[in-house]
């Protein structure tokens, strides 16, 4: 006999999907019962340099009760998710509870849940319809804001942005033990890190990555002596940053301060990139350099290396003379997007039983 499926392992099984920074999937489950489960969720704050005060995971957060939210309306439900305030703010639980609601219709996004992925490789340059650019901003609602940076002189300032971030990212110390753990070497699917096919390298600049990333020393040395870091950040930043229909910022309408905060946008996030997926477009994030610029902002040492200090500072003024005298430290995404094919290589998600919380 087959066992009965219950809503919330359906609402579960989708709600796994949503996106999270490096695919770490920073949240487990507890079912208490068919109406109610504890969200366990943590950050990575504690050893990748990324994760600025748990942010991006807070953010990915929001993006795993959205979906959540999302799932459960097509079972007529209503998900209300509570912060349990006792909680430490690098483990958050949620309370959720599922409440039928009979008025309830299924939101539409539910259908591009699995759908939805990063596309790292280059996009078309076709430049995005009024009609899409309206649908991606009333995605976010009225309180975010979208911003577009589109044509031709734009793209270029962005992906050459991007580039030299590109060359601090890949030359950091700190950098290294992050990339190196969450990449999944000779794969085309990783269940719980980022396959290296997804990358967006070409084969043998894979394979000599594979190599050189074996130990810090190579790295360092293939760095300092043999510009390693050139031909990846041609393919990872300058070509898909020049080959895309915009870069965009999603702007909260203050500077977002608390994990409530992060966890609102990140809600919003994910209805955005859902609605993107919806319209045919690809996505894809870029983050660090808004992560590096408030490391500096906040005059934060990030790194042992004082010239990685100067290149962000560097990074920071230049982006926000590129975003025009818009508040940079109100940007809670960045990203790029256009029309083009979806990714053949991409993060899968660890199995259900895998984020069942043995707590
Ligand atoms: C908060 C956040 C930050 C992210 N930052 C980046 C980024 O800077 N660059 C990038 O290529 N992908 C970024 N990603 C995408 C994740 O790596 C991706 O969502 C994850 O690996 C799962 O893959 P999927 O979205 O294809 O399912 C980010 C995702 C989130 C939620």
């Amino acid at each position: 006999m087959t066992p009965i499926s219950h809503p919330i392992e359906d609402i579960l099984e989708l709600a796994r999907w949503a996106p999270s920074g490096d695919n770490t999937q920073p949240w487990r489950f507890e079912v208490l019962d068919e109406r109610h489960l504890i969200v366990h969720a943590f950050d990575t704050r504690d050893h990748c340099v990324y994760d600025l005060d748990g942010h991006p995971s807070q953010i990915g957060l929001g993006a795993l009760l959205e979906t959540l939210t999302i799932a459960a309306s097509a079972h007529g439900m209503r998900a209300e998710c509570t912060r349990d305030l006792e909680s430490p703010e690098a483990n958050p639980q949620y309370m959720v509870e599922l409440i039928p609601d009979g008025q309830l219709l299924p939101d539409s996004l539910r259908t591009h849940v699995k759908g939805r992925s990063v596309q790292r490789r280059p996009m078309r340059t076709k430049p995005l319809t009024q009609p899409q650019k309206e649908a991606l901003q009333s995605a976010v609602g009225d309180v975010y804001h979208v911003r577009w940076f589109d044509g031709r002189m734009q793209r270029y300032q962005f992906a050459k942005l991007m580039f030299d971030n590109g060359k601090l990212r890949l030359t950091l110390p700190e950098a290294y033990p992050v990339h190196r753990s969450i990449i999944e070497w000779k794969s085309r699917f990783s269940e719980d890190r980022v396959p290296d096919q997804a990358l967006g390298l070409d084969a043998m600049t894979l394979q000599l990555m594979r190599w050189v990333m074996a130990n810090w020393q190579r790295v360092n040395f293939f760095n300092t002596y043999l510009a390693g870091h050139l031909v990846p950040r041609v393919e990872m930043d300058l070509l898909p940053g020049l080959f895309c229909a915009a870069h965009f910022a999603i702007l909260a309408p203050k500077p977002p301060e608390t994990i409530d905060d992060y966890v609102a946008a990140g809600r919003a996030v994910q209805r955005f990139w859902l609605t993107a997926t919806g319209l045919g477009l690809q996505l894809q994030p870029e983050m660090t350099p808004l992560i590096f610029s408030r490391y500096v902002r906040e005059g934060r040492v990030f790194s042992r290396l004082p010239s990685a200090v100067e290149s962000a500072t560097a990074l920071g003024a230049r982006l926000s003379r590129l975003m025009k005298g818009l508040p940079v430290e109100q940007a809670v995404f960045l990203g790029r997007i256009g029309n083009g094919t979806t990714a053949t290589s991409r993060s899968l998600r660890l199995p259900i039983d895998r984020l069942m919380s043995e707590r």
